[in-house]
């Protein structure tokens, strides 16, 4: 028995959680295995709209577990709020939702840090989300975090203290104007550590193993993208854990050589939120209508998504970093009624054309190179089998399977549980 992956292989928000939901009832458990709450993870069906951000996408099914792994970062306030929103769909979360004792915790000062580091940069700064991810990760890999493990100490509420008091030192460090009401923040952090408590917390890795012997069925699921991985994403803008298939091991405690397929999952477009390069971005009114018929504001902020042509070298970079066996492309539906689409197959790189990602993908080093494609007109939304696809699209498919010598198996056609056609 395998586990296998599913992950982004653009800048996150590519439908991740459309496709969980789809692929759960092949699964027995569903496991997160890095990020935190600033992923946001849509999925639609029965007419109603969930956004999940720190539970795995399997929630909605029954008789699933899903499991919160070591290499994710909770932030207890927002995860209680999550679970108050299942409330009223009789989701049995006592027994169906598991956290690693490895998980770490994000503090309320661990938010303000990341408030006042973003302020500091001014026009440099990243475009976080805010939600005390950076610097979670920091005290993980400086040695100095609160694990969710540490709950059960005697001593926790004097860990906390220290390390919170120490937050509040480097905070004035950065001399920036930040208001903010401590003790609010604690007393709300506090009755969330209660809800915490009342989770089962297990050792996750000891359970997965236990589960593979027992030939259960695992798939991990992704947050954010390939391109926002701390190592292979377009650094320094990027988010801090490893977002790629390595971080599936990491982030769960599973060996290499027990990772199975690796589903990867792209819009039939790019979209980015947030700063930083993005060689194929519009900025003409086809962005404009992208950003307008794909809905293109984040789960999480609200703040609208950059739109550009969908990248192939990127996305091939992606596939060879997550080794992906099977595709999954998102929103083509969003495509239909332009005249022309393009994908860019090379960039003009310091006077060459490269078909690589180079070091830097900033617009002053690199230029895409396009191939234009004719579009369609069809609305895609009612489809149910690649058969009715229109032949524009039939080539925009074959293109991109050729380029990436991977197939798609997957294409959404709508937000909703039923716009999917398995190929
Ligand atoms: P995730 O973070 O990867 O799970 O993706 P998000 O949920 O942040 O963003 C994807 C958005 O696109 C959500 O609003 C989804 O409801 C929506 N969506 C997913 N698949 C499709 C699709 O095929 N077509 C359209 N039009 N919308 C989709
Ligand atoms: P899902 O899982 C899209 C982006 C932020 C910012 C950068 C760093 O829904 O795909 P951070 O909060 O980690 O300090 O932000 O990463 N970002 C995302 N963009 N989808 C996400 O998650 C993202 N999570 C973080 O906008 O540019
Ligand atoms: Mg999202």
């Amino acid at each position: 028995m395998a586990v296998d992956l599913l992950l982004g292989l653009q800048w996150g928000d590519e439908g991740k959680g459309k496709i969980v939901d789809v692929l759960t009832r092949n699964y027995d458990i569903i496991a997160r295995f890095q990020g935190g709450p600033n992923a946001g993870h849509t999925l639609e069906f029965d007419g109603i709209k969930h956004i999940l951000r720190t539970i795995p996408s399997g929630i909605f099914h029954s008789n699933k577990i899903n499991l919160i792994g070591n290499g994710v970062v909770v932030d207890p306030v927002v995860l209680a709020r999550e679970l108050e929103a299942l409330k009223p769909y009789q989701i049995d979360y006592h027994s169906s939702l598991l956290l690693s004792k490895r998980t770490h915790i994000i503090l309320p000062t661990h938010r303000l840090l990341d408030a006042a580091s973003e302020a500091s940069k001014g026009k440099a700064k990243i475009g976080s989300t805010l939600k005390g991810i950076g610097p979670a990760y920091m005290d993980k890999t400086g040695r100095n975090g609160f694990r969710i493990g540490d709950l059960d100490r005697n001593d926790w509420k004097e860990k906390y203290r220290q390390l919170a008091d120490k937050h509040q030192k480097m905070i004035s460090f950065y001399e920036v104007d930040l208001q903010y009401n401590l003790p609010e923040l604690e007393a709300e952090f506090f009755d969330s550590l209660e809800v915490l408590r009342s989770l089962q917390r297990i050792d996750s890795e000891h359970y997965l193993h236990q589960s593979l012997k027992e030939g259960k069925h695992i798939l991990a699921e992704g947050a954010q993208g390939s391109l926002l991985d701390i190592d292979f994403g377009s650094y320094p803008f990027v988010t801090s854990s490893n977002t790629t298939a390595a971080g599936a091991c990491n982030g769960l405690g599973v060996a290499p050589n027990k990772i199975g397929d690796v589903f990867g999952i792209f819009k039939a477009y790019t979209t980015r939120v947030g700063n930083g390069p993005f060689p194929t971005e519009l900025f003409d009114n086809t962005g404009k209508s992208i950003a307008e018929k794909g809905h293109e504001f984040g789960a999480v902020t609200k703040r609208p998504r950059r739109c550009g042509w969908l990248d192939l070298v990127a996305l091939k970079y992606a596939t060879e970093i997550n080794g992906v066996t099977q595709l999954c492309m998102m929103k083509a539906d969003v495509l239909s009624g332009l005249k022309e689409l393009k994908v860019c197959t090379a960039y003009q790189y310091k006077g060459q054309q490269i078909d690589h990602l180079p070091y830097s993908i900033d617009e002053k080093d690199v230029e895409p190179i396009y191939t234009g494609f004719k579009g369609w007109d069809e609305d895609l939304t009612s489809l149910t089998s690649t058969d009715q696809f229109p032949e524009q699209f039939k080539a925009y498919i074959n293109f991109i399977e050729s380029y990436l010598e991977i197939p798609i198996k997957i294409i959404s056609i709508g937000p909703d549980r039923k716009q999917t056609i398995l190929c």
